[in-house]
């Protein structure tokens, strides 16, 4: 296949076997590109799909996102934009003061197929229902939806996507360890610490997923009016969360957060941090820390996550048929970086590889609302407890 990246007046072309694919957006004056990053996002999501190929279609099993396979809960909640938005900051999903969403929220663990004990990275994902607007993703540009990605940790462990597929690779291949450690010694053994932070040192192990604090780590755009602006987004709970002690089992996240669901509501602040020229921030660099002090952060929205039992087959099933990607956006929040212009290829080719693989196509597309998650009601709940992957069904 011909394969060539062209730069043309600041956009961005991938010609594959001589069509334009990928993203063809403009770069904001904060980006810049990296080399070969095309070739390093196509390559990079190779090595995922071969993962994928030993880890579950090699077995016989069914097709499991390679990263954050395990899906931890499937919640239905609701998003309503802060009713006293400042007037600038009125733009894309945020427009209406006070306007409600329907949303689905994805918890995950990072590794996989791991149980919840395993210490690691938290996912939270958020799809929200009713968003207007030609989304990024290239194949569907009329879809009603809005993603926010976010994991426990303020900065992503790799600088760019050339270093995250060197990590990645490490998985596929151990002895490539020696190759990357060659290559930088001091920036990529920091990486691999980063890694190690994110997961097993993770300050959030022992914690209950409403007790933490969720966040985008790369950045994204923020433009309106009367605002243009690369921003962070983070979802922190809305006051101080008691713990309840896990239960130590392969279950221990989802049977709190189910304890707690079966209690009451619970709520989330959704959050965005601002950009600071001259305060180091970067917006090319995924390790660039922006600092956590709760001042740096502005309230945008609140996410309700009510009162119910997610617990059931059917219901963990669903969400684990969704993609939710960075992509499925407006231009209003998009995406800012090279390691979110990877995603927008890598994410494409897993998601509709594993849809594939499972048989089930028609759920790469986006649903139109929460409907037919709200229809879910049979209470079984058997092997999606299973720590293994289960048998394709
Ligand atoms: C080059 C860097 C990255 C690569 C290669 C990568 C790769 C992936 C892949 C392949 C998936 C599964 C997609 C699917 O099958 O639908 C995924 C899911 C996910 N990624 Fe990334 N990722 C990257 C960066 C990030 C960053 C910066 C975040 C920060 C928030 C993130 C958060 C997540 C989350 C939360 C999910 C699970 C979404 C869900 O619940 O469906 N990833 N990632």
């Amino acid at each position: 296949m011909i394969r060539m990246t062209l730069i043309v007046g600041g956009l961005w072309f991938s010609l594959v076997g001589g069509r334009a694919s990928a993203a063809q957006l403009p770069l904001t004056p904060w980006e810049s590109l990296a080399t070969d990053e095309v070739g390093e996002a196509n390559r990079s999501g190779d090595d995922l799909l071969e993962l994928m190929k030993r880890e579950f279609t090699d077995k016989g099993k069914r097709v499991f996102r390679d990263a954050h396979p395990r899906g931890i809960g499937c919640v239905a909640a609701t998003f309503t934009v802060d009713p006293n938005l400042p007037a600038i900051y009125r733009t894309g999903v945020f427009t209406e003061p006070g306007k409600k969403y329907d949303a689905i929220i994805r918890f995950s663990s990072s590794l996989g197929p791991v149980g919840d004990h395993t210490p690691d990275a938290r996912g939270m994902a958020i799809k929200i229902f009713g968003v207007g607007g030609t989304k990024l993703l290239d194949d569907q540009p009329n879809a009603v939806t809005h993603d926010f990605l976010q994991i426990d940790g303020r900065t992503f462990p790799a600088k760019d996507t050339h270093d995250f597929a060197g990590i990645a690779r490490i998985k596929l291949n151990p002895l490539s360890i020696f190759g990357f450690l060659r290559e930088s010694p001091i920036t990529h053994a920091l990486e691999l610490k980063a890694v190690l932070d994110l997961s097993s040192g993770n300050p959030d192990n022992g914690k209950g997923l409403p007790e933490m604090q969720f966040f985008s780590m790369v950045p994204y755009l923020l433009k309106g009016k009367n605002i243009n602006t690369p921003v962070k987004f983070s979802s922190r709970p809305c006051s101080a969360v008691g713990h309840t002690p896990l239960d130590g089992g392969e279950s221990e996240l989802r049977n709190d957060l189910q304890q707690r669901l079966n209690k009451g509501d619970l709520c989330f602040e959704f959050l965005y941090q601002f950009y600071r020229d001259g305060a180091g921030y970067e917006v090319e660099n995924g390790m660039s820390d922006w600092g956590g002090d709760p001042n740096l952060f502005t309230k945008f929205a609140t996410i309700v996550i009510p009162k119910q039992t997610f617990l059931t087959d059917e219901k963990l099933n669903y969400c684990d048929n969704l993609s939710f990607q960075p992509w499925h956006a407006i231009a209003e929040h998009q995406p800012l970086g090279n390691i979110n212009r990877a995603r927008k290829i890598i994410y494409e080719k897993i998601s509709k590889s594993r849809h594939a693989s499972n048989n089930d196509t028609s759920k790469y597309l986006e649903p139109t609302s929460i409907s037919a998650f709200n229809a879910l009601t049979n209470p079984t709940y058997s092997v999606w407890d299973a720590v293994t992957v289960p048998e394709s069904n």
